[in-house]
């Protein structure tokens, strides 16, 4: 039996398609309730809900063998897992974002708004710039609203959580994407059957 993490909510919907398409259906995970756990014995998989954040955790402990997270998530918390493939869903970029009139004064510390913290620290190291993180854990575009930050780094997908607070853009970092990953044992153990379910979504993927 194959154990896999997929991530609760709109993304991980359309990640179940994309394995049901591959043919690892598990019809009893459509229907309608608070269950967790979705079995399918003839077809070898077990599915499980998962908050989006916490998929890489259950992966990297072996909770469950394979599991789909955000590419965010595995830059964040450098999960000991192994990146199959991009299944090329839920794609968004990590931005720096501000309000429409921000000038960056270089004088001064930025403050950064963010539940990025390593991401963000890295990104400004690179440029060598000082900051003060902020870390949130949502809404964060509010930070530079209310003055409690100049920016923030933040995911983008459509742009519309930006426009509708006024805030606007200043730079797009990272491609974003929900990738297949597997845990370091389990891709030893139970190889033949992790390769043929990532054989079967890359077919879907391309
Ligand atoms: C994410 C992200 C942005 C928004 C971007 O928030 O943090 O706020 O989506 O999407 P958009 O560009 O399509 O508007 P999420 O919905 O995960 O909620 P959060 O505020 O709790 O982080």
């Amino acid at each position: 039996m194959l154990n896999v993490a997929l991530p609760k909510g709109r993304l991980g919907e359309k990640v179940y398609d994309l394995f049901e398409r591959a043919g690892f259906d598990c019809p009893s995970i459509r229907e309608p309730n608070r269950k967790l756990v979705f079995t399918n014995e003839e077809k070898g998989v077990s599915y499980f809900w998962v908050k989006p954040s916490d998929v890489a955790i259950y992966v990297e402990r072996g909770a469950a063998d394979i599991g789909v997270a955000g590419k965010d998530i595995l830059l964040e918390y450098g999960p000991d897992v192994y990146e199959l493939l991009d299944l090329k869903l839920g794609k968004c970029e990590m931005c720096v974002a501000a309000k429409k009139d921000f000038r960056d004064d270089t004088s001064r510390t930025l403050r950064v708004a963010t539940k990025f913290v390593n991401i963000a620290r890295a990104h400004y190291a690179q440029l060598g710039r000082e900051i003060d993180i902020i870390k949130l854990n949502g809404s964060i575009e509010l930070a530079p609203l209310l003055g409690l930050s100049d920016v923030i780094v933040d995911i983008v997908e459509t742009g519309a959580t930006l426009r509708e607070n006024d805030l606007a853009p200043i730079e797009r970092f990272i491609p974003l994407s929900a990738r297949l990953i597997a845990n370091k044992s389990s891709y030893k153990f139970k190889a033949k059957e992790i390769e043929t379910v990532c054989g079967g979504l890359k077919e879907q993927v391309q």
